[in-house]
C-alpha cells in the first residue's frame, strides 16, 4: 500500500495530483485536436435523434450530484436542453415524469451507489434514455445504462472523492459539446474554440497545483475555525457546495455552501469573527462584481474572507483577509480549476487537525445499502 502512494502520505493527495493526467485520459480518443471536433463515439446518436431530446435529468449523490449541478450549465448554455439535477435517493421515491425523448444521465464513480442505481431503474420504468457517466469499468451503473462515458481518472482509493469530480465534469462538457454539434447549437467555429480550451486544461489544472504552498498557508492560519461560509455564483456555486463538502469531510468541520446572491436571506445572520467565508470570486462577465460586493458585505460584519482570485486581481484580493489565486481561465473550465484549490484547503486543515485523510469517520467510499 505504502507503495502505491508514491511520495504521498495519503491517497487523496496523490490523487489530488492526479487531476492533470486524468483529464489528460479522459479526453484522450474522443477530441480530434487537429480538427478541433469532439468525437465520443460512446453515445451514438444521429442528427434527428439529438434534436429531439426535450429533457436531460441528471441523478447523482454526494460528489457526483455537484458534478452534476455543474453540467447543468453545460447542456443548456451549449446544447439548449432543459437540464434538471436530482439526488438518486430523493427521485428514486418520487413520481417523475419520464418519456423517451428525456435522457436520464447517472453520475457515479463507483458505479455502485445504491440510491444512483434505483434512480436508473425508475427512468428504465419510465421508458426514459438512460446513459451514464462512470469511473469503475464493469459497474452497475456502466453494465446498465444505453450508453455510457468512461471518467477514465484512474482507481480512487481516499474515501472522498477529487479526481473523478473533475472527470465528471470534462466528460459533461464533451457530451455537451458532442450535443451542441449534433443539435446545431453552436457553430463549428464555436466548438473548435472549445475543444482549443480544453486542451489546456491539464496544463492550468497543473499550475494550479504548484501553488500548494500558498493553500498550506492558509490552512495554517485557519485551521482552528469549526464554521465556514462557502460563497459562489453561477458555474462557480457547485463548486462552493463541493468545497464546503470536502471540508466537512475531511476534517469534521461545519462548512456550508450557499449561493452567494442568497446569502442575505439567512446566513448573513450567521456572520460574526468565528465564521471565516470562503468566496470564489474568478473574474467573469456575469457575477463577478456582485461577489466584490459580498465580499465587502461579509468583512462590514467583522467575518474575515479568503478569496478565490484570479491571477493579479487587486480589486478581489483588497477586500479579501487571505487569498487562494489562479491563473486565468475560461469561463467553461473555471470550476474544474477553482476546485482544486479547495479540495487542498480542506486537505491541509484535516492533516493539520489530525484526522484520516483517507478514511473518514462514518463514510463510505461507496454506499451500497440504504
Ligand atoms: C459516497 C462517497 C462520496 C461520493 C458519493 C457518491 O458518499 O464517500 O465521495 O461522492 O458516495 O458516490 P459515487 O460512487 O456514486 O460517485
Amino acid at each position: 500500500v505504502a507503495a502505491a502512494k508514491g511520495p504521498y502520505r495519503h491517497f487523496m493527495h496523490k490523487e489530488i495530483h492526479e487531476q492533470p493526467r486524468a483529464v489528460t485520459d479522459t479526453l484522450r480518443g474522443r477530441v480530434d485536436f487537429e480538427r478541433g471536433r469532439v468525437t465520443l463515439e460512446e453515445v451514438p446518436l444521429s442528427p434527428e435523434a439529438a434534436r429531439r431530446i426535450s429533457r436531460i435529468v441528471i441523478v447523482a449523490c454526494g460528489t457526483s450530484y455537484y458534478a452534476g449541478l455543474v453540467g447543468k450549465f453545460y447542456f443548456e448554455s451549449l446544447a439548449r436542453i432543459p437540464t434538471e439535477v436530482d439526488y438518486g435517493s430523493e427521485f428514486r421515491y418520487r413520481d417523475p415524469v419520464l418519456d423517451a425523448d428525456t435522457v436520464v444521465l447517472a453520475i457515479s464513480q463507483s458505479g455502485e451507489t445504491v440510491d444512483t442505481l434505483a434512480a436508473m431503474e425508475r427512468a428504465r420504468e419510465g421508458s426514459a434514455r438512460l446513459w451514464s457517466i462512470v469511473n469503475v469499468i464493469g459497474s452497475q451503473a456502466h453494465r446498465m445504462a444505453d450508453a455510457c462515458i468512461l471518467m477514465h481518472a484512474g482507481p480512487e482509493i481516499g474515501v472522498a472523492s477529487s479526481k473523478a469530480f473533475t472527470a465528471s465534469i470534462v466528460d459533461e462538457l464533451l457530451l455537451a459539446l458532442r450535443l451542441a454539434e449534433l443539435r446545431g447549437t453552436l457553430s463549428p467555429e464555436e466548438i473548435r474554440t472549445h475543444v482549443r480550451e480544453l486542451a489546456r486544461l491539464p496544463d492550468l489544472l497543473g499550475r494550479v497545483l504548484d501553488r500548494e504552498a500558498e493553500v498550506v498557508e492558509v490552512a495554517r492560519a485557519f485551521y482552528r475555525y469549526e464554521d465556514f461560509l462557502y460563497l459562489g455564483r453561477g458555474l462557480l456555486y457547485p463548486i462552493a457546495l463541493e468545497g464546503a463538502l470536502k471540508l466537512k469531510e475531511l476534517s469534521y468541520i461545519h462548512a456550508e455552501g450557499y449561493p452567494a446572491g442568497e446569502m442575505k436571506h439567512g446566513p448573513i445572520a450567521l456572520i460574526d469573527e468565528r465564521m471565516p467565508t470562503v468566496a470564489l470570486a474568478l473574474q467573469d462577465p456575469v457575477t463577478y462584481e456582485k461577489m466584490l460586493s459580498q465580499m465587502e458585505q461579509v468583512r462590514a460584519r467583522r467575518g474575515q474572507v479568503i478569496a478565490l482570485i484570479t491571477d493579479g486581481d487587486r480589486a478581489a484580493s483588497a477586500r479579501a483577509d487571505a487569498v487562494l489565486s489562479v491563473p486565468h481561465a475560461p469561463r467553461w473550465l473555471q470550476p474544474a480549476v477553482a476546485v482544486v484549490p479547495l479540495q487542498l484547503l480542506a486537505y491541509h486543515i484535516a492533516v493539520l487537525r489530525g484526522c484520516d485523510v483517507d478514511q473518514p469517520r462514518n463514510l463510505a467510499k461507496s454506499v451500497t445499502v440504504e
